[in-house]
């Protein structure tokens, strides 16, 4: 089928798109990026990254060792930014059903759902086999941890709309693929660097498809989906919210680097704007118009929001950098 012709609707009264005929009319850019996503997806081995050699037995049915914090060299900030990503994948179960439900699970959308169910399946198991066979965390906090933030499961914050659902999910694989490449970074272990690179280049990759899909969707309806952009982009937060302990970790994960406001506007935000060109866009009506505006100030204020935050952190490494001497 073809793509129904741009249509721009001064308002998002009746003469606007549904979730149904876009879903429709987004299929053929769908099948195209699946297409492309197919090609340059190349297999990996998560057991490749794991140093099974390394492994030891915990107590229990096996009565090996106890985990104790010196078994691994990983960084204090490795360890909390690893367990909060990985909880993060763990919750597939929930994200499948929430992007079955709205994709649908038929044709060239249904074969993109579970095809990238499969691929972020392998994210949990590589660095859950990584983590326990290194002893880099407390394995019985870790299962604790899971069960917990499983049983709570996870409900997007966009079920109620198709433009904000692929807005969000353009964003979050972004902001997860910084996430997992910079967690690698500060780890100090290079294998689980290099393991968190190939799974951070599996996120970017899910971040492409979707970024082109939502670029489809602002040429197809341009008033709608920059609706959803603004309104996803100022209420932004992470999949992962939901995890015990979450503001705390998050506050270590702000402070060490690995992911703060900074990051978040230069670094995921900024890249899929100016690649959509979204500020640029041109011919709105009045709904768009707004939500462009909205968008533009709402990321001013939060450049400056970031400033301030760079600010801190750099008056507290100094600090601690004194102290140090
Ligand atoms: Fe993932
Ligand atoms: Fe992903």
């Amino acid at each position: 089928m073809t793509i129904a012709p741009v249509q721009r609707s001064t308002s998002l009264g009746s003469s606007a798109w549904t979730d149904a005929r876009l879903i429709l009319a987004l299929e053929e850019v769908v099948e195209k990026e699946l297409d492309r996503h197919l090609k340059v997806a190349k297999e990996w081995m998560p057991h490749e990254f794991v140093p099974w050699s390394r492994g030891r037995d915990f107590p229990g049915l096996l009565e090996g060792e106890a985990w104790e914090p010196g078994d691994s060299k990983v960084t204090p900030l490795g360890r909390v930014s690893l367990v909060v990503n990985l909880l993060t994948e763990d919750n597939l179960p929930s994200y499948h059903h929430e992007i079955a439900t709205m994709f649908g699970r038929e044709g060239a959308w249904g074969t993109w759902v579970h095809r990238w169910t499969a691929e972020e399946g392998r994210h949990g198991i590589a660095i859950r086999d990584y983590l326990l066979t290194t002893r880099a965390v407390d394995p019985d906090e870790l299962e604790r941890a899971r069960m917990s933030h499983m049983s709570e499961g996870f409900t997007s914050d966009n079920a109620h709309s198709m433009l904000q659902s692929v807005a969000y999910v353009a964003f979050q694989e972004l902001a997860t693929r910084i996430s997992h490449r910079n967690t690698g970074h500060y780890a100090g272990c290079p294998l689980a660097d290099q393991l968190l690179a190939k799974i951070a280049n599996d996120e970017n990759l899910h971040m492409v498809f979707y970024r082109n899909l939502l670029k489809a969707a602002l040429e197809i309806a341009p008033d709608q989906a920059m609706r959803a952009v603004a309104d996803v982009v100022t209420d932004f937060r992470m999949p992962g919210h939901g995890i015990p302990g979450f503001e705390r970790a998050a506050a270590q994960i702000a402070l060490g680097g690995v992911y703060n406001l900074r990051i978040h506007h230069d670094d995921v935000l900024q890249p899929v704007l100016r690649h959509l060109k979204v500020m640029e866009i041109g011919g709105l009506g009045p709904e768009g118009l707004r939500a462009q505006e909205e968008l533009g100030v709402f990321l001013d204020g939060l450049d400056a929001q970031a400033t301030k935050f760079d600010e801190r952190l750099a008056a507290r490494q100094a600090r601690v950098a004194a102290r140090r001497q």
